[in-house]
């Protein structure tokens, strides 16, 4: 094995990212859709994936995280439990690749900066330079209990997040043995942190957010974000241009801060094959679960509610309820690398985080001829041809 640390790469092309299965359906609210899914819990089964991802040519796994179980409803529908531990099942997926890059989210509200300082620096030795770190605040209501509450109010999450962004990267800046010392509002460290210093000496950062808050955090302290595709290009294009205007204004190089737009792809052989399974998935959401999904997840983000906006009530559970309110690409491969390339051309989104709804091995290599599509039209070149950058 030869594992590669990754360089960061600003071009054209378009990367994709695979949000990793944490959980039986993770992006579907159906029992049925978990059942057909592999056990999240069998470590072969993440390595096998692990090695279908980097063969087909993904950039990147996405682990994202939560501590707070689902409601009750969702459990009841198979959805969301057991939910793996990003950081410690990262190295699984590391151990069986040799150039994939591994994103993990560490919420900044609940570890304290030094933790997540060195949980990335160790991530980033194991996997010789490969791990990103997703940053986010953490916003559940439930989920800061468990950590015996929390005095950052919500509507300073992203200060407190910006703080320790700071305090994190002033502990990987500092050389074997060199002390450190930031004292701010929220987050204060002194003193001389234990190596190993990361491989990539400032792993990259992602965050999430999509409020205003979230926006200037990420286009001032961070190298990617993130925006759900929505079937209203005119908002994404926006979301895409507000990023962009932050990062500058902030006065960062152009193309320093990218954003990725997580969708969901959904194949058939035939167009009319593609709309079937499509149709499959739609009808397999378990109602009762996914109305309390939907009205859980939008009462967490006002972002998102303006996102989906006028939408008539029924078709908002359904859209969260298959890929959680992202648009959904239902084709032959040709047409979703046509829609994909439509995408890129209309918004200027050129990182794409696909969120699998079946996540078998076998089903994800079947986006293989995605990327060949893609290839033909110019837009994406194999990661092995690009010094496998992020
Ligand atoms: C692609 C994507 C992945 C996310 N992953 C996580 C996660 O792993 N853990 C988490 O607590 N929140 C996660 N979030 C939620 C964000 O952290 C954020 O709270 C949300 O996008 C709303 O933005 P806002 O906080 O700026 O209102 C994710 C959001 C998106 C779009």
């Amino acid at each position: 094995m030869a594992m590669m640390p990754k360089k960061r790469r600003i071009d054209d092309q378009m990367r994709f990212g695979l949000m990793w299965p944490n959980t039986k359906s993770q992006n579907v609210t159906s029992g049925t859709v978990a059942a057909a899914n592999p056990n999240p819990l069998d470590v072969g089964v993440h390595q096998a994936l692990a090695r279908t991802v980097e063969r087909v040519g993904f950039d990147y796994a996405f682990f994202a995280d939560t501590y707070a179980a689902n409601a009750p409803a969702n459990i009841a529908a198979g959805h969301g439990e057991p939910r793996i531990y990003a950081p410690l099942w990262a190295p699984v997926v590391m151990l069986a690749t040799e150039h994939l890059g591994v994103v993990t989210t560490l919420h900044t509200r609940y570890l304290p900066a030094a933790v997540i300082a060195r949980i990335g620096s160790n991530l980033d030795a194991i996997s010789n330079g490969r791990w990103a770190w997703n940053a986010v605040p953490g916003v559940k209501a439930g989920e800061s209990a468990l950590f015996g509450g929390d005095d950052v109010p919500d509507e300073r999450r992203y200060d407190q997040a910006r703080e320790s962004i700071a305090a994190v990267k002033a502990l990987w800046a500092a050389g074997v043995g060199e002390k450190v010392e930031f004292h701010g509002e929220f987050v204060d460290v002194a003193g001389t942190m234990a190596g190993p210093v990361p491989v990539q000496a400032m792993p990259p950062i992602f965050n999430p957010g999509v409020s205003p808050a979230g926006i200037e955090t990420i286009a001032g302290h961070c190298d990617f974000g993130f925006t759900a595709v929505v079937d209203d290009v005119e908002i994404v294009r926006a979301q895409v241009e507000n990023v962009a205007a932050a990062a500058e204004a902030a006065g960062r190089e152009p193309g320093a801060v990218q954003v990725a737009g997580s969708i969901s792809i959904v194949l058939g052989d035939t167009e009319e094959e593609a709309q079937e399974r499509y149709q499959w998935f739609l009808d397999a959401v378990d109602v009762e679960a996914g109305a309390g999904f939907a009205k859980f997840f939008l009462a967490n983000s006002a972002t998102y509610a303006k996102l989906l906006e006028g939408l008539p009530w029924d078709e908002q559970i359904r859209r969260i309820g298959v890929g959680a309110g992202s648009s959904v690409l239902v084709g032959t491969s040709e047409t979703v690398a046509e829609q994909l390339a439509g995408i890129q051309r209309e918004t200027g989104l050129k990182n794409f985080l696909l969120t699998p709804f079946l996540w078998a091995p076998e089903e994800i290599a079947r986006l293989e001829g995605v990327f060949s599509a893609l290839a033909e039209r110019g837009v994406w070149t194999p990661p092995s041809e690009r010094g496998w950058s992020w």
